[in-house]
């Protein structure tokens, strides 16, 4: 079996294919990245323009890469949603016209979900486990049971992970997307310099309330008239992953424990922290968990993981594909 996978929900256009083993075969990533690097955040207008200019080339690249032609293909995957409403159209409606024009299925894969299950794209997925994806829309766990079903049994009540790494990164002037920049300026700060705090009760994740502690900590520090130093911006990083981290640690292993599942999967951008997967790992060693996190290159957004869900998807359910879960079922939630 090969997949052709699409994935256009925000700023990167994405095309991958796999063939029926799990092998990615060709992963390409064009992103608009620089574009929106000015305004500090994406702006959806310019990123459905891009996914325009670029979906054709990047389609064309995935699959010269891979050496494959249309008649090869056994089906294609799309991201349905959660996304920007733009952005999603452009990949949606490419499929569905690649579809027509070559005669193949089309399958609607949720994006959150193909996070969750980006580290099992190269092996056999072990069921029962905890879900963890941390991304720049959601900070969500859940306990999955079989292929497409789970229960949440956590979620961002306010800002997402990656939403907060990028504002605090725009409060200390580090600039578009905040997470690497805090990574690496965190790399050379002191953790203990600062307590920044994130408390939400049970398995719920909170982020917005640590944003704003940043937030008034820059503010107190310049009303003394302290200047922000680099090393002072390298402490509030360094102290501000680790609470965020920590949280993150936290609730994964509680999620485990609560559930008495000894797998725990993560996927999603933030999943790209070395400090996070450094954490996750030493907690996970302790309590006897397999940890499965996504390989770096299948953390941010890409069309693998797309391709490898609905490979699944194809696989498990043949022509009947259930209907997707009411949490997934919208294209703009
Ligand atoms: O999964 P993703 O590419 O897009 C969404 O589905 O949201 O995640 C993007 C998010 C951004 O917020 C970005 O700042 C964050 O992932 N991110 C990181 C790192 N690299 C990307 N967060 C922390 N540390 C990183 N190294
Ligand atoms: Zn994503």
């Amino acid at each position: 079996m090969k997949i052709l996978g699409l994935e256009t929900s925000c700023d990167e256009t994405c095309a991958s294919v796999l063939d029926g083993s799990g092998n990615v075969l060709s992963s390409v990533i064009a992103s608009s990245l620089k574009e929106h690097a000015r305004f500090g955040g994406v702006i959806p207008e310019i990123a459905s323009r891009k996914h325009l200019e670029s979906i054709v080339v990047v389609v064309d690249q995935a699959m010269r890469k891979a050496r494959v032609s249309s008649s090869d293909l056994d089906a294609i995957g799309v991201t349905q949603g959660p996304g920007l409403i733009g952005s999603l159209l452009v990949g949606i409606s490419f499929a569905r016209g690649l579809g027509l024009a070559w005669n193949k299925p089309i399958i609607g894969v949720n994006h959150v979900r193909a996070h969750m299950y980006a580290p099992f794209i190269d092996r056999d997925i072990v069921f029962p486990f905890v879900g963890l994806v941390v991304s720049g829309g959601h900070t969500s766990l859940y306990e999955v049971r079989s292929l497409l079903d789970e229960v949440v049994i956590g979620s961002a009540r306010d800002d997402a992970a990656g939403e907060a790494f990028d504002k605090v990164a725009k409060i200390l002037g580090l600039g578009y997307p905040g997470g690497p920049m805090i990574e690496k300026a965190a790399l050379k700060g002191n953790k203990k310099s600062f307590s920044f705090r994130c408390g939400c009760p049970g398995l719920d994740f909170s982020y917005s309330g640590i944003k704003t502690g940043v937030l008034y900590k820059v503010r107190e520090l310049k009303k003394t008239g302290k200047r922000i130093t680099r090393s002072c911006v390298e402490d509030i990083s360094a102290s501000f992953q680790d609470a965020i981290v920590s949280d993150i640690v936290a609730k994964a292993m509680r999620a485990c424990e609560l559930t008495k599942t000894k797998v725990l999967a993560v996927g999603g951008g933030v999943a790209f922290n070395g400090y996070l997967r450094t954490r996750l790992e030493q907690a996970s060693q302790s309590r006897g968990i397999h940890l499965h996190i996504a390989a770096p290159a299948f953390c941010l957004d890409n069309a693998a993981m797309i391709a490898s869900l609905a490979a699944r998807m194809v696989n498990r359910f043949g022509k009947k594909i259930p209907k997707e879960s009411v949490f997934f079922d919208s294209l703009m939630n």
